[in-house]
């Protein structure tokens, strides 16, 4: 999408659409004023009548008003006044942009970030609503022969001009890829994004950015290294695992990286202890914490920001076959550390050990994992947070607030010493199940037992990473929280 600033004033903006915003109750924005005032007020006599909806994600679009040179005006709804906050703006752009999405529009004009928000920075207003554009303006089509249902996308937003404007819009355009991207990994099917067609795709990241290195481990490879746990979790599948490295050196080269690990299973069927049948399609997901981790990692790179970061993920489908390890099968992680396998559906943890055991060569500044791990975290936390857990205060603190600025929020579980009983087992070091209680945050705790000696955090996206429902899919998230951090890592 072409994204550009204008001087215009809204009623001689020259537009398919131009897109104001209003709250219920206080008072109209400029923008909005001046619209009213040049259609003669009728602007006011339809917030009167309430034909235009003011309630939060809410959009009104009219046609053809008196008074104004654009064929069309979309007003977006922010709810009460004095319920608006930066949530709820952020879920107001993501509705204006479904609505633009959904018209046969392609250009607009955007006035709505005029609209002043009580502790709201304006430039941070103005990239959410054009992130908002960008990420509603996804449409799914890989894998359909007829594309011509849905209605055009939008090609090209001009914003009001603003103080900070290219700045905003520049961060939005990163970030935005970085979301797309991952998006569009996960609604990918199993059988085409698997784990050679993962590392097929972190092929063409390399060679579009000239600081990005590959490195790609193959299976021997990782037997070599030792890595029974990953290897034992690919064992079932025709389908050869991978190990990916994606480098980006942004940074001075002796300078830290970021690590950042995705979970990478590309299809997730349980293996001998096999899921039932109903939304086991689903468990094509399974790889959105390395979709994410990928997401963000091309963000980083598009932004250019001045920093090392390392992306890896192991690739790997969970089958069940002759081949396939089984429940009692006790695994040698990298570590060196033995588990004992009681649920072969408890693979995420089996891969991402050893994922970060191999991590540690690289000295990370930070260590930080993002999986979908548990259906657990999906009871604890819903759809709308992901589980974060980690050994490091401020590594913790600094991901929490990336995530209330990116609106890509988490929520942080314990990983208390105490946890660890339920992962005592007599025949092996750990096993890899900790029984019902606290699923989610048993699982994390396994992987910190790999990370003992790094800064590290690790994200549970099962609930976040993928949308339930009528409008199924993935949603790029983790992708936001991860690019927001390393912005706010290299200011
Ligand atoms: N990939 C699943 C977790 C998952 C479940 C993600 C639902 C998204 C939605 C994971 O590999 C898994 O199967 N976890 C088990 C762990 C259990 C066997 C300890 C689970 O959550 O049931
Ligand atoms: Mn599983
Ligand atoms: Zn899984």
């Amino acid at each position: 999408m072409k994204l550009s600033l204008s001087s215009d004033a809204i009623a001689e903006a020259v537009s398919p659409c131009v897109v104001v915003a209003v709250t219920e109750g206080g008072e109209l924005s400029p923008s909005m004023a001046a619209a009213d005032q040049a259609t003669g007020g009728k602007l006011a006599q339809m917030l009167e009548s309430r034909d235009i909806n003011t309630s939060i994600g809410k959009t009104t679009l009219l046609h053809d008003l008196p008074g104004l040179a654009a064929r069309r005006l979309l007003v977006i709804g922010l709810g009460k006044v004095e319920k608006l906050d930066a949530a709820r703006w952020d879920r107001a752009c993501l509705a204006a942009g479904k609505a633009l999405r959904d018209h046969p529009v392609t250009e607009c004009h955007l006035f709505a970030h005029d609209l002043a928000i009580d502790g709201v920075a304006p430039e941070w207003q103005l990239r959410q609503l054009a992130l908002g554009l960008q990420r509603a303006n996804y449409l799914y089509t890989s894998t359909k022969r007829r594309k011509d249902h849905a209605p055009q996308p939008l090609k090209e937003a001009t914003f009001n001009q603003a103080t900070g404007a290219e700045q905003a819009l520049e961060q939005s355009r990163g970030m935005a890829a970085g979301y797309l991207k991952a998006r569009l990994l996960g609604d990918l099917p199993p059988n085409i994004c698997n784990p050679a067609y993962l590392a097929q795709e972190a092929r063409a990241i390399s060679e579009r950015f000239d600081k990005v290195d590959l490195e790609v481990l193959e299976a021997d490879d990782m037997a070599e290294l030792g890595m029974d746990a990953l290897l034992g979790v690919a064992r079932g599948s025709s389908n050869a695992p991978k190990l990916i490295v994606l480098k980006y050196n942004g940074g001075a080269s002796d300078e830290r990286p970021v690590v950042l690990v995705g979970k990478g299973i590309t299809f997730d069927s349980g293996g001998i202890s096999i899921k039932g049948a109903l939304h086991m399609d689903q468990m094509k997901m399974d790889m959105c914490g390395a979709a994410g981790m990928i997401g963000a990692f091309v963000a980083c790179a598009e932004l250019n920001l001045a920093l090392n970061v390392i992306c890896i993920v192991p690739a790997v489908e969970n089958m069940p076959d002759g081949n396939a390890y089984r429940p009692g099968d006790v695994l040698t992680s990298m570590s060196g550390k033995t588990i004992e396998v009681l649920n072969t559906d408890a693979e995420g943890r089996l891969i991402l050990c050893d994922a970060l055991t191999y991590a540690e060569r690289f000295n990370p500044r930070y260590l930080i994992d993002a999986a979908t791990l548990t259906g657990a975290c999906v009871v604890a936390l819903g759809h709308h947070a992901s589980g974060l857990m980690s050994n490091n205060d401020e590594l913790a603190n600094a991901l929490l607030a990336a995530g209330d600025k990116s609106l890509d929020r988490a929520w942080r579980l314990p990983i208390w010493e105490e946890y660890s009983e339920q992962l005592e087992t007599p025949f092996a070091d750990l096993k890899n199940v900790g029984g019902m209680p606290a699923g989610a945050i048993t699982a994390g705790y396994f992987l910190s037992e790999f990370a003992e000696d790094q800064a590290w955090a690790h994200l549970d996206v099962a609930g976040s990473a993928w949308k339930w429902g009528t409008t199924e899919g993935a949603t790029g998230r983790p992708a936001g929280l991860l690019a927001q951090f390393l912005i706010d890592l290299s200011a």
